[in-house]
């Protein structure tokens, strides 16, 4: 594999750094529980980490918080809490380094905080405090579910990341995470954009139940073609990516590029499949350890998952 030990060889990377505007946000979610997140969010915290960049990985399954453990930490002494109970005043108080270079971690509440409850205004603070974070990365954690909350972090974030795993369950939770995604997308621009009349109207005529959301931002372009267009321009800044865990067979694999054509097909949104991770037992012996997994075994088939996929998500290929 071709890391780069630190970051003199990304001068661009390097000049945006030091105009302080290019940090960038990445958002791990999925409908279900266990396909991943965490292992995820945390092996490509490490691979941005060991390519140079700077990576806060932020624990965002308030309640079920474990991202420490797949970075090889211990539970933080400060977490989310403290900010939420306003123990702490700055989310970059928060920033724990760990013992990997270029890589902190801010842990997830450990009290029975769920992000179904985090009010409105911590999320939006949350949210606009993280912008200012000093990292070139920050990867967010979001644990399962659909609740607002979590819509809301992956949608705000410059880069969505589904995880799936290649069973029909996953499989069916994904689509409801990314109807889910897209409908809040919607209501967003319906306010941003004032077209809620608009949707309104195209929802009642001639708009069935089989139609798809593109159906609707079409309808909407026939009435009012200039915020038809500003509304699409708005959905299609959403290309989640797409990661299909705990593979087995080629069939495995593909289920990815199935999922990306009935995206567009069902949903008019295009999905990125960004690669798949093959099913390794190294994983579990790596959480047991508490050793992060691509430290721990760097000869394993994860690590070259992991290195085309993040080659993948930076455009690298
Ligand atoms: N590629 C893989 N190969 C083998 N085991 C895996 C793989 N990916 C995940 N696992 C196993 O699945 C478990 C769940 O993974 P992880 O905790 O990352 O999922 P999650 O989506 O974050 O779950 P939760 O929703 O509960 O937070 C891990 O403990 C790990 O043992
Ligand atoms: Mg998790």
């Amino acid at each position: 594999m071709n890391w780069p030990e630190n970051s003199s060889s990304f001068p661009d990377n390097l000049k945006d750094r030091f105009s302080g505007h290019n940090q960038k946000i990445w958002a791990i979610g999925g409908g279900k529980g266990g396909v991943g997140k965490s292992l995820v969010t945390a092996n490509l915290s490490i691979c941005l980490s060991l390519m140079g960049y700077r990576v806060i990985s932020i624990d965002l399954d308030l309640g079920g918080a474990n991202l420490h453990t797949c970075l090889g930490v211990p539970i933080p002494e400060k977490t989310l809490s403290d900010y939420l109970t306003k123990k702490e005043r700055y989310l970059q108080d928060l920033v724990t380094p760990t013992p990997i270079p270029n890589l902190s971690i801010i842990s997830g509440a450990q009290d029975d905080v769920g992000i179904a409850n985090l009010k409105q205004m911590h999320k939006a603070k949350i949210l606009a405090k993280m912008r200012e974070l000093d990292a070139d990365y920050v990867l967010l954690d979001l644990g399962a579910g659909t609740t607002f909350n979590t819509l809301d972090f992956f949608i705000s974030a410059d880069q969505g990341i589904l995880t799936a795993l290649p069973e029909p369950t996953s499989i069916e939770n994904t689509y409801r995470f990314i109807k889910s995604v897209y409908h809040r997308k919607l209501k967003m621009a319906e306010d941003l954009l004032e077209v809620g009349p608009l949707i309104d109207q195209a929802m009642n005529t001639r708009i069935t139940n089989n139609s798809t959301p593109a159906d609707l931002i079409n309808r909407v372009i026939e009435i009012n073609p200039h915020m038809g267009k500003k509304l699409q321009a708005e959905v299609n800044r959403l290309v989640p990516k797409l990661i299909i865990n705990q593979v087995r067979t080629q069939a495995d694999i593909d289920i990815g590029f199935s999922m990306k054509i009935i995206c567009k097909k069902y949903f008019g949104i295009n999905l990125d499949y960004a690669g798949y991770l093959e099913y390794d037992a190294s994983v579990w012996q790596s959480v047991k350890k508490r050793r992060p997994l691509l430290m721990e075994f760097p000869n394993s088939s994860l690590v070259s998952n992991f290195d085309r996929i993040i080659h993948r998500l930076l455009n690298l290929n």
